[in-house]
């Protein structure tokens, strides 16, 4: 069959939109560049788009760099939502590992491996979320002995766990936590008077945010990373 049929039967992808992913040299058959739409292939030929398998169904993972203003759900009517910036095939059944609010910066973990999404954003596993925090005020010694003892936040029946703080200046803190509530760090540091001004997220568990990735860039992690995630 011809390749651009081969991805329109494969993805959402119309037949333009697939002479047009060829034509950009972002279509490899085993491995190699497609120039030719027209181009023959088989049910055999490893066809990738961007590096993921078009016409092999294998679960994704993906790191992206998430640009404040964009939004981690699946639809919405009023923001540009993180899979605007994937342009990939079933997008539909992607889904993202721990939101970021709309004005929050950084590492965003998609997949739609479920069993995978389940156990990195699962509360039994607790992994560690890294975040640089940009301050309103100068963190006072005894906010951090409060972050580090845990914080009761409204509506919550438990205190939070204990929150890991570097301090690298007066107003700006590395903070490590291990829990993903709702809006969590904004609302531990309000609790203890302190506020966000920008929060930017480096790291979740052991898969840290890809410096080489530009704002609104993501790549599939790596073989090592998956393997990190799933000890
Ligand atoms: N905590 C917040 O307050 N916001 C985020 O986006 C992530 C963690």
């Amino acid at each position: 069959m011809r390749l651009d049929k081969l991805i329109s039967n494969s993805t959402s992808f119309t037949r333009s939109q697939a002479k047009f992913a060829i034509r950009g040299g972002k279509v490899k058959i085993d491995g190699v560049v497609a120039k030719n739409a027209a181009q023959q292939v088989t049910e055999e030929s490893n066809v990738e788009y961007m590096g993921v398998a078009v016409n092999k169904v294998q679960p994704r993972y993906i790191m992206f760099n998430k640009p404040t203003g964009v939004v981690c759900a699946n639809k919405d009517k009023d923001h540009t939502t993180v899979f605007d910036s994937l342009f990939l095939p079933r997008q539909d059944t992607l889904h993202v590992a721990g939101r970021l609010d709309i004005d929050t910066t950084g590492l965003v973990l998609i997949t739609d491996d479920g069993q995978w999404l389940h156990r990195i954003t699962s509360p039994k596993h607790n992994h560690k979320k890294v975040y640089l925090v940009e301050l309103d005020s100068p963190i006072t010694d005894n906010q951090i002995r409060i972050l580090n003892e845990g914080v009761q936040l409204k509506k919550e029946k438990k205190r939070s766990l204990p929150a890991e703080i570097e301090v690298i200046e007066d107003q700006k803190i590395r903070m490590t936590i291990s829990e993903g509530k709702y809006h969590q760090v904004k609302r531990m540091l309000a609790a203890v008077g302190n506020h966000v001004v920008t929060l930017h997220r480096e790291k979740i568990a052991h898969i840290e945010l890809d410096e080489t990735l530009a704002e609104g860039e993501w790549r599939e992690l790596t073989s090592a990373e998956l393997e990190l995630q799933v000890m």
